[in-house]
């Protein structure tokens, strides 16, 4: 068993995603979790925010938990910059944009992340670099980029690091190159996590929560893993103790 300390630290490096199409399964999820328990951060993504609109928010934080407010905006530049500064007012510890949208509409983010930092200073912006769905395969045939897809990952996140945002979402295989490459401060959150990795659905990249801590992602983001499971408390645990 780990100790209090240990299990909420490593408690911080898990992101939970509250994959549900209602605040009130979302809520229904978060009350099976003991509130001093090691669950300290959450992601609301697309389903959840666009259901239950802003206020889940403010519901989840009176939980005392850390909002990820996932909607990876991807808009011309003035829509993608007001957008920001409009979630940026949100108490919530990070958002994103995708970073196909290119170094104006990233940068138009970040201008407006700059001024509403100074009332949320813990808000960070970071970049989708490809998604943890997207294979070489995808990327060759769907989108005509003929790299193959960690390199593409790598040159993406330089484009986010120069656009002056805070980290990536990245699968955890590329986790090292880029810690390697960009520093300690870069932040790395990465989903696509599995206890068996060949149980992965529709993720391709793919790797355990312990290979991608070692490998120095500071965040991971687990959903169904969780979210579907028969005891999402046990399993929530389980994945803390394969990290230890
Ligand atoms: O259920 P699963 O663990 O695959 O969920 C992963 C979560 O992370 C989903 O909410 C998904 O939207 C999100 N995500 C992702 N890949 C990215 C960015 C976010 O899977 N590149």
């Amino acid at each position: 068993m780990l100790t209090t300390s240990l299990h909420r630290q490593v408690g911080q490096k898990i992101i939970v995603a509250l994959d549900f199409s209602s605040e009130k399964e979302a809520m229904h999820f978060l009350d099976k979790f003991d509130p001093s328990g090691p669950l300290c951060f959450v992601k609301v993504g697309m389903e959840l925010f666009y259901s239950a609109g802003p206020s889940i928010i403010s519901q989840i934080r009176q939980r005392n938990l850390e909002i990820f407010l996932d909607l990876k905006l991807h808009d011309i530049p003035n829509t993608v910059e007001r957008a920001v500064a409009v979630l940026a007012q949100l108490d919530v510890s990070i958002i994103n944009v995708h970073s196909l949208g290119g170094r104006p509409m990233m940068l138009g983010a970040r201008r407006a992340l700059k001024e509403a930092k100074e009332k949320n200073k813990k808000l960070r912006l970071i970049g989708v670099t490809h998604l943890t769905s997207t294979s070489s395969e995808i990327l060759r045939q769907d989108l005509n980029i003929q790299s193959e897809i960690q390199s593409d990952v790598v040159r993406l996140a330089g484009l986010v690091k120069d656009a002056g945002l805070d980290g990536v979402v990245c699968s955890s295989l590329e986790v090292s190159k880029l810690r390697a490459k960009f520093g300690q401060d870069f932040l790395l959150v990465t989903p696509g996590v599995r206890l068996d990795v060949d149980k992965s659905g529709d993720q391709k990249r793919v790797a355990t929560p312990a290979e991608a801590i070692k490998w120095g992602a500071d965040y991971l983001v687990v959903g169904r893993e969780v979210t579907t499971a028969h005891d999402p408390v046990a399993m929530f645990e389980k994945i803390l103790m394969s990290i230890k």
